[in-house]
């Protein structure tokens, strides 16, 4: 049954970290019958409330106390509207396989998201962006269930208040409202993003969605690793954006630094290039260390904890803040 609830549930395999976790319940509800049948009885006994999504993008404690709920709905379907194609998705669908499927239509617009680990519930959290395209800017509507009372409700991207790995959901409606489905405007017009880093020179000159997909694949397989393989959460840390005359004062000391205008004015950094300069990349203390083909990405060789991850990214942090000045901020969420 979906709406089973799960005692001392462990999620030592559904976080791609790897940490070790138990949930004093879990719940992984199909539709949104039980789901909201599920919210009235933790709000009846005062359980605490945890949503997980597919576990990539969370740093989670050893211990949930409350109920876990992963949203299971997994339908997802097309709708032509006018010259656009929208697709509906529910919250359980996995991101990545959906990506490769639209892509395989020859619909354009998640092309250069392939290969992000997680469910689509979880996607519009963190607005997750590669290769020079942000999620929000192919959704239509993200559906969500308010905690509070069981409403049903459907926000517009502009509701969402998307930014840079960032949304409404890391911030007001975080703890108020779980995701339980996504639109997604999509186009059958050729429209490839191939401006970031060598996308361009690893396709042929008109490409397809699925060509371009599959050179999104293969760039990411080169430099991160496989949650499969080794603990991680993609980037641990989000870029730091500092004003021009911060970023003008470094450029002056290290020219090679990357950095990306943005349009407001300020400047974006690459973390990974500050760590990487540190002499981290590939740095190992105990149970966790710095990948050695991206320094943005934590890895956890295994045995280690969360309290010990928090740890060793604060000592990575401290060597970024003393030799540039620069905070790095955490991008993962803790549960
Ligand atoms: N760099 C280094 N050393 C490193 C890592 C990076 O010198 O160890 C340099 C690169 O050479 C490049 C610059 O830093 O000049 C930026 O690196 P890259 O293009 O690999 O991207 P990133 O800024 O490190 C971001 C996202 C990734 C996303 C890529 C591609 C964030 C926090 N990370 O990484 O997202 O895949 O761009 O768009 O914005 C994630 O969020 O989990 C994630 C993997």
């Amino acid at each position: 049954m979906s709406d089973a609830v799960l005692a001392d549930h462990d999620l030592g395999s559904a976080n791609t970290l790897g940490l070790p976790c138990r949930a004093e319940r879990f719940a992984a509800p199909a539709t949104l019958t039980p789901l909201r049948r599920l919210l009235r009885l933790a709000s009846a006994r005062q359980w605490p409330l945890t949503v997980l999504g597919g576990g990539s993008n969370l740093i989670l404690p050893e211990r949930l106390p409350g109920l876990v709920l992963q949203p299971a709905l997994r339908q997802w379907w097309l709708e032509q509207r006018g010259s656009a194609v929208l697709v509906h998705v529910g919250a359980g669908v996995e991101w990545h396989p959906l990506v490769m499927a639209l892509a395989e239509r020859g619909l354009w617009g998640t092309e250069n998201l392939a290969l992000i680990p997680g469910s689509c519930g979880a996607a519009p959290i963190q607005n997750i962006g590669a290769y020079g395209v942000e999620l929000g800017e192919v959704v239509e509507a993200v559906r969500v269930l308010f905690v509070e009372d069981g409403r049903d409700a459907l926000l517009t991207p502009e509701e969402c208040a998307f930014g840079y790995r960032d949304s409404i959901f890391k911030g007001e409606l975080e703890g108020r409202a779980i995701i339980t489905g996504l639109t997604l405007r999509l186009s059958r017009s050729a429209s490839p993003r191939l401006a970031y880093g060598d996308l361009a020179q690893r396709v042929g000159r008109h490409p397809g969605p699925l060509e371009v997909a599959r050179a999104v694949c293969a760039i990411r397989r080169e430099k991160l690793p496989d949650p499969a393989e080794l603990g991680n959460a993609g980037s641990f840390f989000k870029n730091p954006i500092v004003d021009r005359e911060e970023a003008a004062e470094l450029l002056a000391v290290w020219p090679d630094m990357p950095h990306f205008a943005l349009q407001d004015g300020r400047v974006k950094l690459a973390a990974g290039w500050l760590i990487d300069r540190c002499g981290l990349r590939g740095w190992r203390d105990g149970h966790f260390g710095v990948h050695d083909r991206q320094a943005l990405v934590l890895v956890h060789f295994g045995g280690g904890s969360a309290v010990e991850l928090m740890a060793f990214a604060e000592r990575v942090a401290e060597q970024v803040r003393a030799r540039f000045g620069v905070s790095l901020e955490r991008e993962p969420r803790l549960a």
